[in-house]
């Protein structure tokens, strides 16, 4: 899908003033941006002499909408208890509403089944879950235990959080990892998927929408591949459950991750999805209370997913701002989100092509691409063009993005990152684009 952009209408077009976070919303759409903003108070906040905030960095935490601060809120004012640890009422309304968040969730990924979905404490600790058991298991699949001569197969474009992990597996079992490298449009190169992804591939782990390029990979090109040999495939979803729909099922995949934060939800909050009969030949990973099934002095035996890998107290408050979180996001629509999300970033591109001495690091055009956009300005450090933006307002993120290899690979120390969600405007892009000429005449 490609989308022209379109002009804002009544956009800002010269400074960072309180119209440059009007609606903007573009001729012939429908959707209410301004009754969107209303939901999340932040969003009205003003930041350095009285400006706007202009939040462009949703890619590394999206803000949070009043209804799932409410649920958050509730939760502890009126049903705070130890969830699975009680008979009192308070424990049982606990325990419904983690259990519901969990049914909530597993419905917004269309799981076939709701104890496929394990709560964790974000998505870096879903992979470092699944990497851990994978590397204790006995079996993979229908395969044997991981070894020397068995492969592991990560992107160049992966965010730490799904490489590291895979880096300590491999060392630890003697697996070897293998990687598919990107090109410099900022796609996986899969020209040689077939002599990278072999039989002797057990686990192949990529992201689904890149966080520093914004390119949304090709999953089922990978998926059918994997399966064709027998591979087990991860996903990582941080970047796409908050942006697009997600069908577990039609993807194909045995594991997908993602974080609650970067939905509308609460931090400290993640989500592990995985094929059920996978899960439950999986060994635990943390151990403690409510994982349990019998436990004696000599030893114990584990409970079924998800509990299994649910040690302790869990994070039901966050569970309830997630379920809020999930309700919300169903109830705008996740087709009516990427469309808005889709627009925007084709309006930015566009825009942003045309600032002299700046170079898009990812996708120049919207085709299998999402809102987080990198660049870099020659003669100004990513750092000291962020710097300026957020003295106009506008913030965004800097650095490597946690991507360390893609910014070696363009050849850059770190970008500029901006990044849309659902609550975005064109104004807010308009006020980017004046914040980086603004960059360009103060650094020269
Ligand atoms: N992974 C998050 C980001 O890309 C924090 O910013």
């Amino acid at each position: 899908m490609t989308v022209t952009a379109t002009p804002a209408t009544g956009s800002a077009t010269g400074s960072t003033t309180a119209s440059a976070v009007a609606t903007a919303a573009p001729v012939g759409t429908s959707y209410d941006v301004d009754r969107i903003r209303a939901d999340f108070p932040i969003l009205s906040r003003r930041v350095h002499d009285d400006r706007p905030l202009v939040y462009l960095d949703s890619a590394a935490t999206s803000q949070k909408p009043r209804s799932v601060l409410a649920a958050m809120t509730d939760y502890y004012e009126r049903h705070n208890a130890a969830a699975h640890r009680g008979v009192h009422v308070l424990a049982e309304e606990a325990t419904d509403i983690y259990e519901g968040a969990r049914d909530k969730v597993a419905a917004f990924i269309h799981a076939p089944d709701g104890r496929e979905v394990v709560f964790t404490k974000n998505a870096t600790e879903s992979i470092n879950l699944v990497a851990y058991a994978l590397g204790n298991a006995d079996r993979l699949g229908s395969r044997g235990r991981l070894g020397p001569g068995d492969e592991i197969l990560v992107t160049q474009m992966e965010h730490h959080s799904n490489l590291v992990p895979w880096q300590l597996l491999a060392q630890r079992t003697g697996a070897t990892l293998r990687w598919i490298p990107v090109s410099l449009e900022g796609r996986l190169e899969l020209d040689d998927l077939d002599s990278l992804l072999t039989d002797r591939t057990r686990i192949v782990a990529f992201v689904h929408q890149s966080n520093i390029l914004g390119t949304v990979n090709p999953v089922d090109v990978i998926v059918r591949r994997a399966r064709a040999v027998g591979a087990l495939v991860l996903l990582d979803s941080c970047q796409s459950v908050p942006h697009l729909p997600i069908d577990v099922q039609a993807l194909g995949v045995d594991f997908l991750v993602f974080s609650g934060h970067k939905m509308c939800g609460p931090t400290g909050i993640g989500v592990l999805w995985g094929r059920f009969g996978l899960l439950a030949e999986l060994p635990p990973f943390l151990a403690g209370g409510s994982m349990i099934e019998e436990v004696t002095m000599a030893g114990s035996t584990y409970a079924e997913p998800p509990q299994r890998f649910e040690a302790g107290v869990p994070m039901i408050a966050e569970a309830a701002g997630l379920g809020a979180a999930v309700d919300y996001l169903t109830g705008i629509g996740l087709d009516a989100v990427a469309e808005h999300e889709h627009r925007l970033t084709g309006y930015a591109l566009e825009r942003l092509a045309a600032v002299e001495r700046l170079r898009i690091i990812g996708p120049a055009t919207t085709e299998a691409r999402g809102g987080a956009i990198s660049f870099v300005i020659d003669g100004i450090h990513p750092h000291d063009v962020g710097q300026l933006l957020d003295e106009t307002g506008v913030a965004v993120r800097v650095g490597h993005h946690c991507v360390r290899p893609v910014c070696q690979l363009f050849g850059v120390p770190a970008t500029t990152r901006a990044s849309f969600y659902l609550y975005t405007t064109y104004g807010e892009i308009d006020a980017l684009l004046d914040g980086i000429e603004r960059a360009k005449r103060v650094f020269g």
